[in-house]
C-alpha cells in the first residue's frame, strides 16, 4: 500500500541539544533500524530479545506491530523511543542517530519534542486535572508561550472529545477517557511521530474504535504512528502490519502472501527465502518444467501464459505483489502447467525451496486450504486476457 499521496508532516528544526543529524538518502524515512540487537541478562545468563532487527518506516505511515507475548514488541518500541538502548545496531529517528554520542538527558529532551508515547496503562498524574496533564509535556520541553499552553491543551482535549472534562481529575472519568487524555498529552508538543504500546489493550471495543479514529485523523494530518496491538481487527485499519516472532521481524511479503501461517513458520520462511529478480518479459517457469520452488511476488507483475503453437500467447492471469505461484504444481506434485513470465516491469520474487515448502504445508492445513481456495478461484475465473488489448 502506498502512502505517497499522504500529506507529510512539516519539517522541524531539531533542538540545539538534539542528537547528531544524519545525512540519509531515504528522505522519507522517519524510523530506520539497522541490525538492532537487544540482550538482557538474568540469573541464568544472557539472552537475546531482539536478534538483529532491520526496519524502515516512512513519514506518514500508520504501522501496526503484532506478535506473541514476549516476542519483543515492547522492547522494539523502547529502542525507537530511547526508553531503553540497544546492545548493538543503530536507530535513526527523524534523521537523528539517537544513541550515538548522546547523553540520557539530551535524549530525554529530544524525545519530548519529537515523540508522543502512549502506553496500555495511561500513566496520567492522578493529582492533576486532564488539562494540567496535557500541559505537562509543554512545560517540560518549554514549548509554546506560557499563556498559550492552556488553550492548546484544551484544543487537544476537544479534538479527543473531552473538553467537558478538562478540569476533572483522571479518577473521575472512564478508562477510555483517560486513554484519550493520555493521547492528547502525547500530542501536546505536536510531535511528528506517535508510538503506542497496546493503547487499546485495556479498553472495550467502542473506546478502542474511538482511539483508532483519532489515530487515523492524526495520520491524515501527516503524523506517523507505530502501534503495537493484540487486536487483529485493528491491524486491518493500518497501512502496514509488521509481525515479530521471537525477536525477529517477519518478511512482509511472506506475511501478506500467507497470512494464516503460524508465526514460527513465517519466520522460518523469512530465513529460508531466496530473492531473485527478472527482467520484463523474462521467463520464470516454463511449461512442463519441474517446479523447484514456491514463489511469492515482492514487486512487479507476472503473467501466466498459455502458448499454443501457431497462435498468439494467451495470458491466463496476471499476478501482482503479495500473490504467489508455483503452488499448484507443488501441492499436486510435479511440473509447471503453464509458462510464467515477468510482465512489463522487472519482477522481484521470494522463493522457498520445494522440500521446505512441502514440510511446512504438511503442518499447516489452514494455509493449504487458503491456497487451494485462491487457486480454485483463479482457475474458475479464467482470467483470459488478450495481450494485444492489455494496457498498463
Ligand atoms: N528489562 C528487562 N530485563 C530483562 N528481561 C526483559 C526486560 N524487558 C523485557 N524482557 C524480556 O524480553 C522478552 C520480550 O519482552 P517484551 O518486549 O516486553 O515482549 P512483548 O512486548 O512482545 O510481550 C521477554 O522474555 C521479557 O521477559
Ligand atoms: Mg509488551
Amino acid at each position: 500500500m502506498t502512502t505517497a499521496t499522504k500529506k507529510r508532516a512539516p519539517a522541524r528544526t531539531p533542538h540545539k541539544a538534539a542528537p547528531q543529524r544524519v545525512h540519509d538518502a531515504a528522505l522519507e524515512a522517519i524510523i530506520e533500524m539497522r541490525g538492532v540487537v537487544k540482550r538482557f541478562s538474568n540469573a541464568a545468563g544472557e539472552f537475546t530479545v531482539l536478534k538483529g532487527v532491520d526496519l524502515m518506516i516512512n513519514k506518514g505511515e500508520f504501522v501496526s506491530i503484532v506478535g506473541k507475548s514476549g516476542s519483543g514488541k515492547s522492547t522494539l518500541l523502547n529502542m525507537i523511543t530511547g526508553i531503553d538502548h540497544p546492545s548493538d545496531g543503530r536507530v535513526i529517528v527523524n534523521h537523528n542517530d539517537i544513541y550515538t554520542g548522546v547523553s540520557e538527558s539530551q535524549r530525554s529532551r529530544w524525545r519530548g519534542k519529537n515523540l508522543g508515547i502512549v502506553f496500555q496503562f495511561f500513566q496520567l498524574l492522578p493529582m492533576l486535572t486532564l488539562l494540567e496533564n496535557v500541559m505537562l509535556p509543554m512545560d517540560y520541553v518549554d514549548m509554546y508561550d506560557f499563556d498559550e499552553r492552556p488553550k492548546r491543551a484544551l484544543e487537544l482535549l476537544t479534538l479527543v472529545g473531552l473538553e467537558k472534562f478538562a478540569n476533572k481529575l483522571p479518577v473521575l472519568v472512564s478508562t477510555g477517557q483517560q486513554q484519550l487524555a493520555a493521547i492528547a498529552r502525547a500530542m501536546a508538543c505536536d510531535p511528528p511521530l506517535l508510538i503506542a504500546d497496546e493503547p487499546t489493550g485495556n479498553l472495550d471495543t467502542r473506546s478502542a474504535d474511538t482511539i483508532i479514529r483519532i489515530f487515523e485523523h492524526f495520520v491524515e494530518q501527516g503524523k506517523t504512528i507505530v502501534m503495537v496491538t493484540h487486536d487483529p481487527s485493528l491491524t486491518s485499519r493500518t497501512d502496514r502490519n509488521l509481525i515479530i516472532s521471537d525477536g525477529e521481524l517477519i518478511d512482509e511479503t511472506i506475511s501478506r502472501s500467507l497470512p494464516k501461517l503460524r508465526h514460527r513458520h513465517m519466520l522460518e520462511f523469512t530465513k529460508l527465502a531466496q530473492r531473485r529478480s527478472y527482467q520484463p518479459g523474462e521467463t520464470i517457469l516454463s511449461r512442463d518444467e519441474k517446479v523447484g520452488h514456491f514463489f511469492m511476488i515482492r514487486s512487479g507483475n507476472v503473467e501466466i501464459v498459455l502458448q499454443k503453437s501457431g497462435s498468439k500467447d494467451i495470458v491466463l492471469s496476471r499476478l501482482g505483489a503479495d500473490e504467489f505461484f508455483g503452488d499448484i504444481e507443488l501441492l499436486r506434485g510435479g511440473k509447471s502447467i503453464a509458462n510464467v513470465r515477468a510482465g512489463n516491469d522487472p519482477v522481484e520474487v521470494l522463493m522457498i525451496p520445494r522440500e521446505d515448502f512441502s514440510r511446512v504445508m504438511d503442518e499447516s492445513p489452514i494455509t493449504v486450504e487458503a491456497i487451494s481456495k485462491i487457486v480454485q478461484k483463479r482457475l474458475e475465473e479464467h482470467r483470459v486476457v488478450d495481450p494485444r488489448k492489455t494496457k498498463r
